[in-house]
């Protein structure tokens, strides 16, 4: 697999935030790089903006006067799309809209070499169509960048149904000289990391819907017991609701209304509203200056009988006195209890076994039981939260979820199990990809898990995937 030589020139079409994050991407590698728009003047002032956060990086210390001037001398501002046709590799960043694409695409056909490949940044259109109508529908591929593009490690490298294979190989490998880590999918909606995120939201604006917690609670489980690097909630008040719902709702459209991506109606009701998150000063948080942000809940501090936690209790059922404290999987505490004849304590998955904050879950048990269970993971230097007896808990049934959509789309041909992990690790900064962490956890349980939350929602969202039933079918016959 070759990557194009650096002599070879690049086109960005749309000098837009990432058509502009683009062009710095393949300057830096050493490509002469033409930015074009359609706007006069628009790609010499995206110029001017990256060579102005470029010297402020010279100013810290962090880059070479030399390089930012190189760099900067690479990056030309193209006045008409004529300009473009010396061009090996064509990236357009421009409208997201099939029609204006596609009218590009034909263009550049019009003026570019035989052998210069198009290349898509769009984040929802299908490849496949976008070709269609070409003379050379092989020649075009996605190559889908992640904001801000020149600090986010991830590309997907999307093959449309007309896509030649060595166009891929030259395409992913010229992303790998940028420094890119690169993840392939068939062009379907969402790709990899859009879809398989779906749950990420989805299940947080559930278990909020449910009164499962709130969302300061539910982020500080997902990041603490989780360790995602943010909560879900400020997440979706980051990228903005409006960007979210609607992303969800065209791969829910997309998906023929498949219900695992139903969209929330809490998040409907919040774009309604105008609360779209950081950008307008309020979403699930406020950020209007005087607010102060809202605490997660945990258990204040207990008096109560200290048992030490017995070892290896993250991972197998023990005993703490009388009480039974079990990982969860999927069964509801006070299911267990009535099965043991015992008072129970499930608990959530953490991702390292190292956090701090355990989530129990408690079937009916006497005060002085409650207070010794809280009392002794506290006097282990946990903090308690204490939610609704209900399957699945948080983490795990968000991890399950993940590992679900992850194993359907290797089902569909979307992507194979390690591109998965990676997409989902350098695109969104996931702990552990969701094929890799569902192994981890073992398939068995996640089955079970999602199997039982199915059971007791009736909900079809839940529906495991042949793919996962089935290899964990096969694990566990494997021992
Ligand atoms: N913003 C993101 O987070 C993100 C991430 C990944 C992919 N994308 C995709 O990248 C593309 C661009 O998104 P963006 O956020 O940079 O948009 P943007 O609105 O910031 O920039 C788009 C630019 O394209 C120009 N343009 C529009 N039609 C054009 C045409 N026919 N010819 C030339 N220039 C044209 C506009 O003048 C504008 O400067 C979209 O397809 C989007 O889905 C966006």
């Amino acid at each position: 697999m070759a990557a194009l030589s650096k002599e070879s020139a690049v086109a960005v079409i749309g000098a837009g935030t990432m058509g502009a994050g683009i062009a710095q991407v393949a300057a830096q590698a050493g490509h002469p790089v033409y930015l074009y728009d359609v706007v006069g003047g628009a790609a010499a002032k995206a110029i001017e903006k990256t060579a102005a956060a470029l010297a402020k990086r010279v100013a810290a210390g962090k880059l070479d006067n030399q390089d930012c001037d190189a760099i900067v001398g690479r990056l030309t501002a193209a006045e008409t799309i004529e300009q473009l046709a010396p061009a090996a590799l064509l990236i357009e960043a421009i409208a997201e809209d099939m029609a204006v694409k596609r009218d590009l695409l034909a263009k550049l056909e019009s003026i570019v070499g035989p052998d210069a490949i198009l290349a898509t940044n769009t984040s929802t259109l299908s490849v496949t169509a976008m070709a269609a109508g070409l003379a050379r529908p092989e020649r075009v591929v996605g190559m889908h960048f992640f904001n801000p593009a020149p600090v986010m490690k991830l590309v997907e490298v999307i093959r449309g149904m007309a896509s030649d294979p060595g166009v891929l190989d030259t395409v992913e490998a010229t992303a790998v000289a940028w420094g890119k880590v690169t993840a392939r999918s068939r062009s379907t909606p969402g790709f990899i990391v859009n879809r398989i995120a779906r749950p990420y939201y989805a299940e947080a604006l559930r278990l909020l819907e449910e009164g499962m917690a709130d969302p300061p609670t539910i982020d500080a489980i997902m990041t603490e017991a989780g360790g995602f690097r943010m909560g879900p909630f400020t997440l979706m008040d980051l990228i903005g609701n409006d960007i979210n719902y609607r992303s969800t709702r065209s791969v829910f459209d997309a998906y023929g209304a498949d219900p695992r991506f139903r969209p929330s109606l809490i998040q409907q009701e919040m774009v309604e509203a105008g609360w779209l998150g950081r950008k307008t000063g309020r979403g699930f948080y406020r950020y209007d200056g005087g607010a102060e942000m809202p605490a997660p809940s945990a258990e204040g501090p207990v008096d109560g009988e200290v048992i030490p936690l017995p070892d290896g209790w993250e991972r197998k059922p023990v005993k703490l006195g009388a009480i039974h404290l079990i990982p969860t999987d999927g069964r509801r505490a006070a299911d267990i209890a009535r099965a043991q004849g015992a008072s129970v304590a499930v608990h959530d998955l953490r991702f390292d076994g190292a956090s701090r904050r355990v989530v129990l879950a408690l079937s009916a048990m006497s005060a002085d039981e409650r207070r010794g269970v809280v009392a002794s993971f506290q006097a282990a230097g946990h903090v308690v939260t204490v939610v609704p007896d209900w399957p699945g808990l948080l983490v795990m049934r968000t991890v399950a979820m993940l590992a679900n959509e992850a194993f359907e789309a290797m089902l569909q041909g979307v992507a194979e199990g390690e591109a998965i992990d990676r997409a989902m690790r350098f695109g969104v900064n996931y702990p552990r990809g969701p094929v890799e962490w569902g192994r981890a956890i073992g398939l068995g349980r996640i089955v079970a898990v999602l199997d039982a939350i199915r059971a007791d929602t009736g909900d079809p969202r839940y529906r495991v995937t042949m793919n996962l039933r089935l290899a964990a079918r096969d694990a566990a016959a494997a021992g």
